[in-house]
């Protein structure tokens, strides 16, 4: 029997990257999932290369008109819904914190925070007048625990996103619906290139792998392991966790 055999989910971001390889990993354990991007192209590229058992809709995850038309296109289309995945995240490059504009601050308050409002907004509803069970996984990041310098508001958006989300599965826990974190290591993604502060080289990479305890950058395979193991029945008795994919960054 595969981990998440039935299940029904939506991945945000899933064009590329992390979520991507949480799309690949849960279809590969028997589950129907919607990817959601801004991005059409790799959006489409990436659901055609997943087969059937995965749509494509272009959608901007600070939008509740586009979290309507998920959650109508995962009832329409596969019958329901069981998993969100709040993977989409932003930030600017690296830099001094007073050099940050108010627009950088925006953009990355509303792509990493007011994703996860709006979604609980359209979503926990549906969970709570159907009386089913729901699962939110929410992709934060090591910089919501140990940040690095040059990228504050990015560090403190992931960090309301750990605290956020702790917040639900306290008060969503009585209806089972549970709220859990991911908070993967810098990884190597289209969003990589911006978090070093300096050049985008094989040594200034090493720099930041440096950190890490095990070695090396974490992986989608890694990221999507955790996300599985959460969103599964073996983690029916989790919530409220925070799971660093971080090969001991945060120790
Ligand atoms: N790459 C890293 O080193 C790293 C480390 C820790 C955490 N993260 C987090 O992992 C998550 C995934 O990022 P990634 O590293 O795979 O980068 P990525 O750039 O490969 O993927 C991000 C995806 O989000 C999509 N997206 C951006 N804004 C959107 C919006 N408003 N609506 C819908 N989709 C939108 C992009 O089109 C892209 O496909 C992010 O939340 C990021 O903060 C990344």
């Amino acid at each position: 029997m595969s981990r998440l055999q039935g299940k029904v989910a939506i991945v945000t971001g899933a064009a590329s990257g992390f979520g991507k390889g949480i799309a690949a990993k849960f279809i590969g354990e028997g589950a129907r999932v919607i990817i959601a991007d801004l991005s059409a192209d790799a959006g489409q590229a990436a659901a055609a290369e997943l087969g059937d058992n995965c749509a494509f809709l272009q959608g901007d995850v600070t939008k509740a008109a586009d979290w309507q038309a998920l959650l109508q296109l995962a009832t329409d289309k596969f019958g329901g819904l069981d998993i969100v995945i709040n993977n989409a995240g932003a930030t600017y490059a690296n830099k001094p914190t007073m050099q940050v504009t108010e627009k950088e601050f925006d953009l990355v308050f509303n792509v990493n925070v007011r994703s996860v409002y709006q979604s609980t907004e359209v979503l926990v509803p549906y969970f709570l007048d159907n009386k089913r069970p729901g699962v939110f996984i929410q992709v934060a990041s090591t910089a919501g625990l140990r940040p690095r310098g040059g990228l504050t508001w990015y560090n403190a958006s992931k960090a309301a996103v750990i605290n956020g989300t702790k917040s639900m599965a306290v008060e969503f826990g009585p209806n089972n619906i549970r709220f859990n974190c991911v908070s993967p290591v810098v990884g190597s993604t289209g969003m990589t290139h911006l978090f070093l502060g300096k050049a985008d080289t094989e040594e200034n990479r090493a720099g930041f792998v440096s950190t890490i305890p095990l070695g090396r950058p974490s992986t989608p395979a890694d990221v999507a392991n955790a996300c599985c193991y959460l969103a599964s029945e073996e983690a029916a008795f989790i919530t409220g966790v925070n799971i660093e994919v971080d090969g001991g960054r945060c120790v």
